[in-house]
C-alpha cells in the first residue's frame, strides 16, 4: 500500500517569531546605539545599513577578502561573518573611530598616506583596521610576518608592497606625525 506524506504545514507562530526584529545595543567608536534589527543581521550590515558607518566595506560578504575588517575589543574581525546580536557588550572600532577626537590621524592612517599604500582605496579601511589588530596582537616583527598575518586582507589593486612598508614603519616605531 502506498502512503502519501504531505509536507508539514508551516508553523506560522515560529516563522513570525524568527522574523521579528530584536533589540541590540552596539557600542561603536565610543557611542552606544540601540538598534531594532533582525537576528540574522551581520555586524557589517548593522554598521553600514543601520548606523551609516560606510567606511567599513563589503567586498565578498563571505569572509574571503577582509574588506569588512573591524576591531572588536581590539581584535580584528571580519564583520560579514559575525552577527550584530553577538556584540551587545563589546567595544567595536571602525575606520571612522581610529583618528583622535581632535582629528589627528592614527599613525597607521598617516603611514598609509606617507607610503601611498592604496590605489582605489576600497580595501584600505579593512587593511588599516587589520593592521591595528595585528599590532595589538604583537606577533608581527618582520616583513614576512606582516605579509603572512595580513594575508586575509586582499588588495585587488596590488598595493601590497606599499601596504607592508606602511605597516612595517609603524611596527618599527617610525614617526608619522
Ligand atoms: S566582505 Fe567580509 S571578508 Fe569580504
Ligand atoms: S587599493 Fe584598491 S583594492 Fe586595495
Amino acid at each position: 500500500m502506498q502512503t502519501t506524506l504531505s509536507p508539514p504545514s508551516p508553523n506560522v507562530a515560529t516563522s513570525a517569531a524568527l522574523a521579528a526584529p530584536g533589540t541590540v545595543q552596539l557600542t561603536v567608536n565610543g557611542e552606544t546605539k540601540t538598534l531594532q534589527i533582525a537576528p540574522w543581521t551581520s555586524l557589517l550590515d548593522a554598521l553600514r545599513e543601520y548606523m551609516n558607518l560606510t567606511g567599513t566595506k563589503k567586498g565578498c560578504d563571505h569572509g574571503q577578502c577582509g574588506a569588512c575588517t573591524v576591531l572588536v575589543n581590539g581584535k580584528r574581525v571580519n564583520s560579514c561573518l559575525t552577527l550584530a546580536v553577538m556584540h551587545d557588550d563589546h567595544e567595536i572600532t571602525t575606520i571612522e573611530g581610529l583618528a583622535s577626537p581632535d582629528g589627528t590621524l592614527h599613525p597607521l592612517q598617516m603611514a598609509f598616506i606617507d607610503h601611498d599604500a592604496f590605489q582605489c582605496g576600497y580595501c584600505t579601511p579593512g587593511q588599516i583596521c587589520s593592521a591595528v589588530g595585528l599590532i595589538n596582537e604583537g606577533q608581527a616583527k618582520t616583513e614576512g610576518e606582516v605579509r603572512e598575518l595580513m594575508s586575509g586582507n586582499i588588495c585587488r589593486c596590488g598595493a601590497y608592497t606599499h601596504i607592508v612598508d606602511a605597516v612595517m614603519d609603524v611596527v618599527s616605531g617610525a614617526d608619522h606625525k
